[in-house]
């Protein structure tokens, strides 16, 4: 299944090294040492069915000291290493490819405190997104992180990847929620910065760096989250529009009216007819409209009554809207399904292009992509939604042959730099992006993050495959 040429340094496989697997035993126990080719599934192919590799064992270390035995062992054998939270990415960032040996979080689960006067959390990687606020709802807050695949993404992950979601808008990225962190270096040493304060400039901001380091740096086995007053009274509305930019009016014209925008979405004609058939749903509006955006919207005033006269007031432009208050999810399940349907209905693994671009720039890259597409690759079916309000699009493209997906994850990417986007806005670099990352930052700056990771990690040892470019830049940018 994999996609590209593979860019990495072959990584040091510990296939076959049963020396190693018995000095994991004996620090895990033999039950949390796998290497039953069929209990491996799950661990080596990634969900979007694109990438798939071998591994030496998966570990499941149960708290920080066996990840830091494990990390040291692994390095004293020369044994390169990938981290795996929930492993629900969808860049290839988190599945073994050569025989790497994984290390799970899945047993950090502790949830160690939710300080409600701070307002903040601390718990293992291991947690789930929809586990941590599950904990902060207890207590009247929110974690402000919400992702589709938040029943199995963890928070490890979050943090490696940095990811935004759909309520980035409204709470930030990962990366401003995340005040203190623990993790493993790869030779076993572990790094803490831990300060339940929002105010504190001592030094560089090593949570910062790791979050988004995509486990080159560390594997994160504790967080410390900023939690939020979450929104009180909500209303969504669902509205056909002719174009992006009557999405973004609509959406300045919400806050115009003081209501405070907690989701922004867009959706195409063709995404919607994939999830309604997928789901078989009834179409949710009476007009056949290029594009649907989502708004949920909350305030302190009667929003669905503010939320409707903006509407009304934009009649001219919304082509036909539904609106819906409180906690009903109807409407929404038409944005949160597309993923799944996506997958579903591609004869192919679907190649999955999250990209951003400057607001002003959204409708004229949309605008050039669609044509771009069905002449220089027929038969590929693309599907654009994302969270445009942050000018965060996901081109999603089906039926692509394995054969194509070099060439046109090219074509779309240099599509984004001709705009001033960004090759990765919140999936990360992982494998699909690799051999474009020069398109996306200078030489400098990529000289300082490998200088960053060869200070921490010298010999590579983690995660090996990704943010290894040396052999990618030939996709340099122009
Ligand atoms: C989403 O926002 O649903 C995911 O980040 C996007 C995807 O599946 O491409
Ligand atoms: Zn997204």
């Amino acid at each position: 299944h994999q996609a590209m040429p593979d860019q990495a340094a072959p990584a040091r496989s510990a296939a076959g090294d049963p020396a190693l697997t018995d000095a994991l035993q004996r620090i895990v126990g033999p039950a949390h040492v796998i290497t039953d080719p069929a209990m491996l599934e799950g661990y080596v192919a990634d969900r979007t069915g694109r990438w798939r590799g071998t591994t030496a064992a998966v570990v499941r270390p149960a708290d920080t000291a066996e990840v830091s035995a494990v990390l040291a062992c692994c390095h004293d054998a020369g044994a390169a290493v990938v981290p795996q939270g929930g492993n629900t990415g969808l860049v290839g960032g988190s599945v073994p490819l050569h025989g790497e040996v994984v290390v799970s979080t899945s047993r950090l689960t502790a949830i160690d405190n939710v300080d409600p006067v701070g307002r903040t959390l601390s718990a293992g990687a291991g947690v789930t997104v929809a586990a941590a606020e599950e904990k902060a709802r207890r207590h009247g807050l929110t974690l402000g992180i919400d992702l589709a695949s938040r029943d199995s993404a963890t928070l490890g992950g979050i943090v490696s990847t940095n990811a935004g979601g759909l309520r980035m808008i409204r709470y930030g990225d990962t990366r401003s929620r995340l005040l203190g962190v623990e993790a493993v270096l790869a030779d076993g040493r572990v790094l803490t910065r831990w300060k339940a304060l929002t105010k504190d400039n001592v030094g560089y901001d090593l949570p910062g760096l790791l979050a988004g380091a995509e486990g080159t740096l560390g594997v994160v086995t504790r967080v410390l989250m900023k939690l939020s007053e979450p929104a009180g009274e909500t209303a969504v509305a669902l509205a056909g529009i002719p174009d992006v930019g009557e999405g973004l009016a609509l959406v300045r014209a919400l806050e115009h009216a003081g209501l405070i925008i907690e989701a922004a979405e867009l959706m195409t004609r063709d995404g919607m007819r994939l999830v309604g058939d997928h789901l078989r749903l009834r179409a949710p509006l009476d007009v056949d409209a290029p594009y649907a955006v989502l708004v949920e919207v909350s305030g302190p005033a009667v929003q669905q009554d503010a939320l409707l006269s903006v509407l009304a007031g934009r009649a001219d432009a919304v082509l036909d809207a539904a609106v819906e208050h409180g906690p009903a999810r109807r409407l929404w399940q038409y944005r949160e399904a597309h993923t799944e349907s996506v997958g579903v209905a591609s004869s192919t693994p679907p190649v999955k292009l999250d990209v951003s671009t400057p607001l002003s720039r959204i409708e004229a890259f949309l605008g050039e992509l669609g044509p771009g597409l069905s002449e220089h690759f027929p038969g590929v079916r693309p599907v654009c939604f994302g969270h445009f309000a942050d000018g965060n699009i996901h081109v999603n493209l089906m039926d692509v042959e394995p054969a194509q997906q070099e060439a046109i994850t090219d074509h779309v990417l240099r599509l984004v730099a001709r705009h001033g986007g960004s090759i990765s806005a919140e999936h990360g670099v992982g494998r699909a992006k690799l051999p474009w990352i020069a398109l996306g930052r200078e030489p400098v700056d990529l000289a300082v993050m490998d200088a960053v990771r060869g200070a921490l990690d010298p010999a590579r040892m983690l995660n090996p495959g990704l943010f290894h470019w040396a052999a990618a830049a030939h996709r340099g940018g122009d």
